[in-house]
């Protein structure tokens, strides 16, 4: 089996120690064991190069990354085509090599595109005005984006406490959970919820688990959408646990639950006295074409996360929202859970710009409405495949999986596409499943290219295979 490697090799000084050889491009992609990023680690160290400047007077990247970032993250460079991303804009995200790049990936930050215009002006503003903050004053900016938020999450959801990252938000919800004595915290098998080490713990994937234990005590796996399961773990744990859980498992796979599993996991949180936790970082902000996975149900849970897409592309920002009685601890004594830069004017500025977009816009709508469109051509695409290469295509809203038979496709096919100027995601806790996560504003010819260049991209890994 063969491949190509992907045609921007040219980004960097020499493209024959720049991208690996089309054997060891196939192999490290093809042969995944457990994720697209470990099957680039196993291609080998990469040969260092003369120097970090290439004759074309751009940084050597590569050569940087291997010298001070990690010889793992700069051999991925390298099996990805070696160049580097430089601009972005809607859909798009532009390389140093003058190629540009339609990213249905952007692991579902970008629903609002790259650098939405009115968050980079908001942004701007702020920057120009009040970019950090004392902390000894109170700052409007994050009092307004605050109210713009809980504004669209269900109701009693009132309470908002802004992080940095999705991560963090998980971690503020253990850590809430704890502050009312509930110690014992149930998750969901391949969930996922982060990497920091409290998040880690509920993130249900050994690999990234393994070489960290011991982590947080007391955490249990539940199966997903299998309200029996959850049901047997919550009797054991009555009047102490936390239950966290993603209204479609995004990492997991693109795994979309029976209509009814929320309502059933609100009902027996309510039933044995635990914290209900959605974590809507991935499927929250439009992502599903709902403003959150839950509102399909309407259910309220105690606490909702929020991440990726409330940084309207722009500005790194996340939050933990939740209702008045959850939420009284952090209420009472504001030191008892803070960060630095947790709330920026910065960022907070980025929330609420995005969030009047996506109301001015009519965001959720648009997703929801692009994402029955995509999902109906994308079947039609790998129809010819399905039985064989491809087992199934799912989606809701603008979160669609692929579902291949052999994981070797899905590194296959992630590369094919970029040598075609495509970007999407593999799955970090689901190695046969393919993401995608456009925007939601996609123009139809960006969307007609996609479609072509899946296409093509489908055939030439279902040949290869094949082969
Ligand atoms: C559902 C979910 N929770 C939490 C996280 C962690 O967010 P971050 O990578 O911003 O820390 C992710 C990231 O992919 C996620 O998909």
């Amino acid at each position: 089996m063969t491949m190509s490697p992907p045609s921007a090799g040219s980004a960097v000084p020499s493209s024959e120690s720049a991208v690996p050889s089309s054997g060891t491009a196939a192999s490290s992609a093809g042969n995944a064991t457990s994720s697209v990023g470990n099957a680039a680690l196993s291609s080998g160290t990469p040969a260092p190069s003369s120097g970090t400047v290439a004759p074309s007077g751009r940084p050597d990247v590569v050569d940087l990354y291997l010298k001070h970032i990690g010889s793992g993250r700069a051999v991925m460079g390298r099996v990805m085509g070696g160049m580097a991303e430089v601009r972005s804009e809607g859909p798009w995200i532009h390389a140093d090599d003058g190629r540009r790049f339609l990213d249905f990936g952007g692991y579902g930050v970008f629903i609002m595109g790259h650098r939405h215009p009115a968050v980079v002006e908001a942004v701007h503003r702020q920057i120009d005005t009040h970019p950090l903050a004392s902390r000894v004053f109170l700052e409007p900016v994050a009092a307004l984006a605050a109210r713009a938020l809980a504004a669209h999450t269900p109701p009693g959801l009132d309470y908002v406490h802004f992080v940095n990252s999705g991560a963090e938000a998980s971690e503020a919800a253990l850590k809430l959970a704890r502050a009312h004595g509930l110690t014992s915290v149930i998750t969901t098998r391949s969930g996922f919820h982060g990497k920091t080490l409290g998040a880690l713990s509920v993130t249900a994937n050994a690999t990234y688990q393994t070489p960290f234990q011991p982590l947080l005590p007391d955490v249990t796996q539940v199966a997903y959408d299998d309200p029996a399961d959850l049901e047997q773990a919550l009797a054991a744990r009555r009047d102490r646990a936390c239950v966290i859980v993603e209204p479609v498992q995004g990492e997991g796979g693109v795994r979309i639950p029976r209509h009814g599993y929320l309502s059933q996991v609100r009902a027996l949180c309510r039933a044995y006295g635990a914290l209900m936790v959605v974590d809507e970082i991935q499927t929250g902000m439009g992502r599903l074409g709902t403003w959150w996975g839950v509102d399909a149900e309407g259910v309220r849970p105690d606490v909702l996360l929020a991440g990726k897409g409330l940084s309207g592309g722009v500005v790194p920002v996340a939050a933990m929202v939740a209702t008045a009685e959850a939420y009284a601890p952090f209420s009472r004594d504001p030191y008892l859970h803070t960060s630095t830069f947790g709330a920026s004017p910065i960022a907070c500025a980025a929330a609420l710009a995005t969030v009047r977009a996506m109301e001015e816009e009519e965001t959720v709508a648009r997703a929801a409405a692009l994402g029955l469109r995509l999902l109906t051509a994308v079947r039609a695409v790998c129809a010819p495949y399905e039985g064989g290469l491809v087992r199934e295509v799912r989606g809701r809203g603008l979160l669609i999986g692929i579902e291949f038979a052999e994981e070797q496709a899905v590194g296959e096919l992630l590369l094919e596409l970029i040598s075609r100027g495509v970007l999407v995601n593999h799955s970090l806790n689901s190695t046969r499943v393919l993401r995608l996560t456009p925007p939601a504003v996609v123009e139809d010819t960006a969307l007609d290219l996609f479609l072509t260049t899946l296409g093509e991209a489908l055939r030439s890994t279902a040949d290869r295979m094949a082969g």
